[in-house]
């Protein structure tokens, strides 16, 4: 396989992890990242990095001039809920029209696979769960509107050119590289799993919990929390599943097993055997009760085979990775 797979956001948490998979897979692995929130340390050596923007269509079309691209795997995105819901026009910006200019070059140069990174945020507050993907997309925050939009133009698109993709709508992405290669290595994160880890090694004053008045079993929000390895691991199965001449695909990327904010803080507290403070606070923009997935169109169409299914094992990488960072 001569031909690079471009990871975009690939000096990010996830891309990283993205890259090492694809080394690990035999594959050639070339990244775009504008390096916002990702680090140039992140990228394996021997991977090219070029840094700057997605939307920029003058640098995108020249490095797939110079580098023939058999497939693209797009992360690059502004992803913080609460953040979205504030500013909003920057998600619209980094998510949305970026993604359509990337799809256009991609489109000009005849790349024939697209996996692109959407969410669960896209299903807003289901009527169900565990949520399959035929149930309605009624996102209710602009990062989950961000996304489903690129959703959108990816099947229209696939309609009128050679494309095909897979839409990976990622639950709770949590935890780090077993063997301590990667991990989650901004310090401004703000997703649960990474600031309780963070409270219980004292890099920050205890942890809020926002809101513990959800319809849910003790009051605080479900999410279902998937290991970033398993993750990345769907997308070298769609890259799979995509060569060999399926047709485009939206699945969910999860467990199927919900976890409230306390539970999870109870589970880094009993793993890191270290207490913390934790401080109810009000709701916070954005945030729906419950997203738990139903999995069962990833592991029968891709063939995805989850193996770190298990919320300890997520909280102890996790914790690994944050007692290696300064
Ligand atoms: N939470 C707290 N305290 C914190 C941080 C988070 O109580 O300090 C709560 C949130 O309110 C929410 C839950 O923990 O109820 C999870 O919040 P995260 O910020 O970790 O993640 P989100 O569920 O908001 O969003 C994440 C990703 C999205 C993705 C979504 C899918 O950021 O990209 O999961 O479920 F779409």
């Amino acid at each position: 396989m001569d031909n690079y797979i471009l990871v975009t956001g690939g000096a990010g948490y996830i891309g990283s992890h993205m890259t090492l998979a694809l080394q690990a897979a035999g594959e050639r692995p070339l990244v775009i990242d504008d390096l916002s929130a990702g680090l140039r340390s992140a990228v394996p050596d021997g991977v090219p990095l070029f840094a700057g923007s997605v939307g920029d269509a003058a640098f995108v079309g020249d490095i797939m001039d110079r580098y023939p691209i058999a497939a693209i795997i797009h992360f690059a995105a502004s992803v913080v809920v609460p953040e979205s819901v504030a500013r909003p026009l920057d998600y619209y910006r980094n998510n949305t029209a970026n993604a359509r200019t990337l799809i256009d070059c991609a489109v000009q140069r005849k790349v024939p696979h697209l996996v692109f990174s959407s969410t669960a945020a896209v299903y807003g507050e289901p009527d169900r769960t565990p949520i399959s993907e035929g149930q309605s997309t009624q996102p209710i925050n602009p990062y989950g509107r961000s996304k489903l939009m690129v959703e959108w133009m990816l099947d229209d698109v696939a309609r009128a050119h050679p494309l095909s993709y897979a839409a990976l709508r990622y639950f709770n992405v949590a935890g780090a590289d077993p063997d301590g290669r990667a991990g989650q290595s901004s310090p401004n994160a703000t997703h649960l799993i990474k600031i309780a880890v963070q409270a219980a090694l004292g890099k920050r004053d205890g942890l809020d919990v926002y809101g513990t008045d959800y319809p849910t079993a003790d009051g605080s929000c479900v999410r279902d929390y998937v290991h970033v390895s398993d993750l990345v691991a769907a997308h070298i199965d769609a890259l799979r599943y995509l060569r060999a001449g399926n047709p485009s695909v939206i699945c969910n990327i999860g467990y199927a097993n919900g976890y409230s904010v306390l539970d999870v803080i109870e589970v880094v507290k009993r793993v890191s055997g270290i207490d913390f403070d934790v401080r109810i606070k009000g709701r916070r923009p954005g945030d729906p009760a419950a997203l738990v997935a139903s999995n069962e169109l990833a592991k029968s169409l891709l063939g995805w085979r989850p193996r770190h299914d298990d919320l300890e094992t997520i909280v102890r990488h996790a914790l690994a990775w944050e007692r290696r960072l300064p």
